[in-house]
């Protein structure tokens, strides 16, 4: 695939499409919405709107992070705290789909809704890449950023024309459209989060205490394994609770699952064999967290389990 003409087609037709309209897109800071966001700022500068939703679900600083790196490269991000309308959406919600659903219906029905019609923008620009579609049109999984696809009209639900420059490509393309487009590595290199972010590792009910939990552990186990070379490195907050020992009393506590996945564009993927050393350096960090008291390491690979835990 020539990537270059490719960037070149996709840029001039966000710039047809959306003629002398205003057009608004939200940026998570993973590679697939950065390279959505330089795409239109390239093909329409101010006519663009580019705004980040704190979504109560996201991982340590990083919506503070994510505005600041794009500020550096001249693009304005808007931060948007919608941290209370997610956590009341998720409330007492267990069910993998409908934590989803929740989410999804959160962000484009309440949040969204609102932020395009502030903005009057006639047209949304989308990083749904082709893994995603493949995913959600097969049944296995409703990732959350899919929508026409599976037949919703943006147009009717929601208002706006849905653009999806990267819907034809998988996550090595994506990356390859990156480094050409001279993203810094840090956002190029980034490993996929999912857009439900830390909501797809809490299984059972999403609250601000076990966010905080999974949001500490995700930070040790993207700090231990940064160096890793694999292509995504997770944790988990199961929903089960085992019986530890800490200061000499008996606790109920947390578990926390550890996974660290080899996989070109997470269709499949194999478990990354870590040294012991390494493993063993991670639970012992996990387990320090309040309330845990024990890590696991996940050995299956992806088919029969998907990388997300919800
Ligand atoms: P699964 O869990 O389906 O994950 O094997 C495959 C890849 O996709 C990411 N993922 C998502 N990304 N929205 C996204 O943008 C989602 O709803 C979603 N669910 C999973 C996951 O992190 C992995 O890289």
């Amino acid at each position: 695939m020539d990537y270059k003409k490719f960037i070149e087609e996709q840029i001039s037709e966000i710039r047809d499409t959306v003629g002398k309209e205003k057009a608004i897109n939200a940026l998570s800071g993973g590679v697939d919405s950065s390279v959505v966001t330089v795409f239109g700022h390239r093909a329409l500068g101010d006519q663009l709107e580019t705004v980040f939703v704190d979504n109560a679900l996201m991982r340590e600083g990083e919506p503070e992070h994510v505005v600041k790196l794009f500020s550096k490269l001249g693009i304005k991000v808007k931060l948007i705290d919608a941290r209370q309308e997610f956590l009341g959406a998720l409330a007492g919600l267990t069910d993998p789909e409908q934590k989803r659903q929740a989410i999804t219906d959160t962000f484009y029905s309440k949040v969204f809704a609102r932020l395009v019609k502030e903005s009057g923008a006639k047209f949304l620009l989308h990083g749904t890449i082709l893994t995603d579609i493949e995913e959600t049109v097969a049944g296995i999984k409703r990732q959350h950023n899919i929508l026409v696809q599976i037949g919703i009209d943006t147009q009717k639900a929601y208002g706006y024309g849905l653009l999806e420059p990267l819907k034809s490509l998988r996550k090595d393309g994506v990356r390859e459209v990156a480094r050409l487009l001279e993203l810094p590595g840090e956002l190029s290199r980034r490993i996929p989060f999912p857009g439900p972010a830390l909501a797809t590792r809490i299984v059972g009910e999403v609250t601000e205490k076990r966010l905080k939990t999974v949001r500490t552990a995700t930070a040790i186990v993207e700090e231990e394994l940064s160096e890793s070379g694999a292509f995504q490195y997770l944790a988990v907050l199961l929903s089960d609770r085992a019986t530890g020992i800490r200061d000499n009393k008996r606790e109920f506590g947390e578990i926390v699952v550890v996974r660290c996945i080899d996989s070109i564009d997470a269709r499949t993927a194999t478990v990354k064999e870590l040294g012991w050393d390494k493993l063993n350096h991670i639970c012992q960090r996990i387990v320090q967290i309040p309330g845990v008291n024990r890590c696991l390491y996940d050995l299956t690979p992806k088919p029969p389990a998907t990388v997300e835990y919800v």
